[in-house]
């Protein structure tokens, strides 16, 4: 299932990002392209593993820790670290699928893209293009969120990001395995929970059902979890 989340980084964070990002050195994006997406890739990056992206990725970590809503909707096991790309002057991102095993550099951890993910960081009125188009289950969708918002969507999915006409399109994405894998199992423990934090605030958290309730969350978890 395709989620978004508004607000996972305030407007003054996103600032903060903005300004590290746009005096940054950025590289040839084709650097943790496999050799499909490779072929269909036309953006920058900033380096993986340099101290910039280090630093904005472990601030991208701290706020996706404190979104009960991501956490709820993603329930991460191995979270990759976080990179930033740039797409301007006409750069696209031809259809392609995220690469399925993902090895952290510098570390023997591999982590199986379940999940991608892309934190906005331009506003919508900064650029013309720059369209997040996913195929779903559902169809196609076209994702373009306000600044600081978050889109998940799963790995398996084909999509693509039209060109950048005008101004620049910047971004974070990453992906993370699941404890979770299977796509269905994880959105029916996200309605689940949803449902039972709504109860909760109308009914009180230890309602009798409410606890019934989060007893049956907590089961079917430990039913499909790895961890
Ligand atoms: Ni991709």
């Amino acid at each position: 299932m395709l989620i978004t989340i508004p607000e996972l980084l305030s407007k003054s964070e996103v600032a903060a990002f903005r300004a590290e990002l746009d005096k940054a050195q950025w590289i040839d994006g084709k650097a943790t392209a496999g050799e499909q997406s490779g072929a269909v890739k036309r953006n920058q990056q900033i380096a993986e593993g340099s101290p910039l992206a280090n630093k904005l990725g472990d601030m991208v970590l701290d706020a996706l820790a404190r979104k009960e809503t991501f956490v709820s909707a993603s329930l991460p096991l191995k979270i990759f670290p976080p990179l930033f790309n740039r797409y301007q002057g006409g750069e696209h991102f031809g259809t392609h699928v995220d690469n399925a095993i993902r090895i952290v550099p510098g570390t023997p951890v591999r982590v199986r893209t379940d999940l991608s993910m892309t934190i906005f960081l331009s506003e919508p009125e900064e650029y013309d293009g720059g369209v997040l188009v996913i195929e779903d289950n559902y169809g196609t969708q076209e994702v373009k969120l306000p600044a600081g918002d978050i889109v998940l969507y799963p790995s398996t999915s084909l999509h693509h990001v039209t060109p950048v006409t005008r101004g620049a399109r910047v971004a974070s994405f990453f992906w993370l395995q699941s404890m979770v894998r299977d796509d269905g199992e994880r959105t029916l423990l996200f309605d689940l929970d949803s449902s039972i934090r709504a109860l909760a605030s109308e009914y009180g958290t230890n309602d009798p059902e409410v606890v019934r309730l989060s007893g049956i969350y907590h089961n079917l978890l430990r039913r499909w979890a790895d961890t």
